[in-house]
């Protein structure tokens, strides 16, 4: 059995519900709520509010209630002046411990992560074998891995260049773009250690001179014999890339690493970038069955809603070669066609190409 009390505040709950309801539809509909009782109900039920008949004096009450505001202690602490000035001094007290104990905190977790253990000659779980090289802004060294004796290479920024935020972020990204990348041609990023002063990563060694090295040299009689094999793995390997979706934008002899036996490896992907999306498909779905059940059942957007460029004929043409109705696509492709004749595609005019003399 419910006492007195409990049943008084469920009833002042409920009111109070119903009093919000109907404080939030009238806002929402710009109406009086008392206007129209039965979308009162309508709203109610379907907020699970209320399931039987509206008592119109909750109506008018909610509408004429102004409901007393009841002082808090802390108000009232606050009109007098002895009391304000100790919440300040414990609302300061209170600020300060949270300031205090997040740094505290954040001091305690960098403490805690593992140091990377580094001598002249080792660098964390890795032993510096040999400089390969230096460039203007990191080292490459061949490394050996001490638990498994596997030889790699590590790229390591120059300590100058160590908290430059510019530097580190370049090494990171190329670190992690050699990561997503796997042919035979690009070279293998393994692992990337973003330690604060010791940033690095390690990738496949593969123990050569760069192409331009071979160039610098004068290796002609290697040059003639490996020229075709060098141009289709380095082609090969920037194919693959582009399909991938990036673009290297550094290619040049440096970065083609190639053995003597005329292997060849991409490096350097510091400044490569994705490539802009340029068009997608009509529909996309997570599944073979999701894609098609959007082809059997949603409507297609126009294109032009992802490419403002191109014409709102073109736009509606496309969408009606996608039309789930037979009879409202073209009949055959001849219709298509003719239709397509007469279409201008894009809003800006063709660049037209120099013609060849
Ligand atoms: N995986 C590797 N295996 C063997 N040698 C490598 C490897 N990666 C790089 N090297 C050597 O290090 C040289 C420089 O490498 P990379 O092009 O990656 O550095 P960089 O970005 O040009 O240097 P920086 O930006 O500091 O001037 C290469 O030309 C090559 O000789
Ligand atoms: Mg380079």
């Amino acid at each position: 059995m419910m006492g007195p009390k409990v049943r008084r505040t469920t009833i002042w709950r409920r009111e109070l519900a119903i009093f919000l309801a109907i404080i939030v539809w009238g806002v929402g509909t710009s109406s009086a709520p008392a206007a129209d009782p039965a979308r009162g109900v309508e709203i109610l039920e379907r907020a699970g509010l209320y399931a039987g008949p509206v008592p119109v004096h909750f109506i008018v009450i909610a509408q004429i209630a102004q409901p007393k505001a009841k002082d808090s202690w802390l108000r009232k602490a606050w009109r007098s002046p002895s009391k304000r000035l100790w919440i300040f001094v414990v609302g300061g007290v209170i600020v300060l411990s949270v300031v205090v104990g997040g740094w505290y905190l954040v001091e305690a977790n960098k403490k805690k992560r593992p140091k990377l253990q580094v001598t002249e000659s080792q660098i964390g779980p890795y032993r510096l074998q040999n400089l390969l090289a230096t460039g203007h802004t990191s080292q490459v060294w061949e490394v050996v891995e001490l638990s498994s004796h596997l030889h790699y290479a590590m790229k390591l920024l120059l300590p100058e260049n160590v908290y430059n935020p510019v530097h580190r972020q370049l090494l990171f990204h190329e670190a992690e773009v050699g990561r997503i990348l796997a042919h035979p041609n690009i070279i293998k990023i393994r692992t990337v250690m973003k330690d604060p002063e010791h940033p690095f990563f390690i990738m496949e060694f593969f123990p050569s001179g760069s192409l331009k090295l071979r160039i610098m040299r004068k290796e002609k009689a290697f040059i003639q014999e490996k020229v075709h094999d060098i141009f289709k793995q380095t082609m090969t390997g920037l194919a693959y890339m582009h399909a991938s979706g990036w673009v290297h934008r550094d290619i040049k002899p440096e970065n083609i690493l190639c053995n003597s036996a005329g292997e060849v490896r991409i490096i350097d992907f510091a400044i490569s970038q994705r490539i802009p999306n340029t068009g997608r498909p009509p529909f996309r779905g997570g599944s073979p069955e999701a894609l098609l059940n959007k082809h059997l059942f949603e409507k297609p957007v126009s294109p032009e809603v992802y490419n403002p460029d191109v014409t709102k004929e073109f736009g509606e043409f496309i969408l009606r070669m996608l039309a789930k109705r037979r009879e409202e696509r073209p009949n055959n492709f001849h219709e298509a066609l003719m239709q397509f004749r007469n279409i201008k595609v894009f809003k800006t005019p063709a660049v037209k190409k120099e013609e060849s003399k």
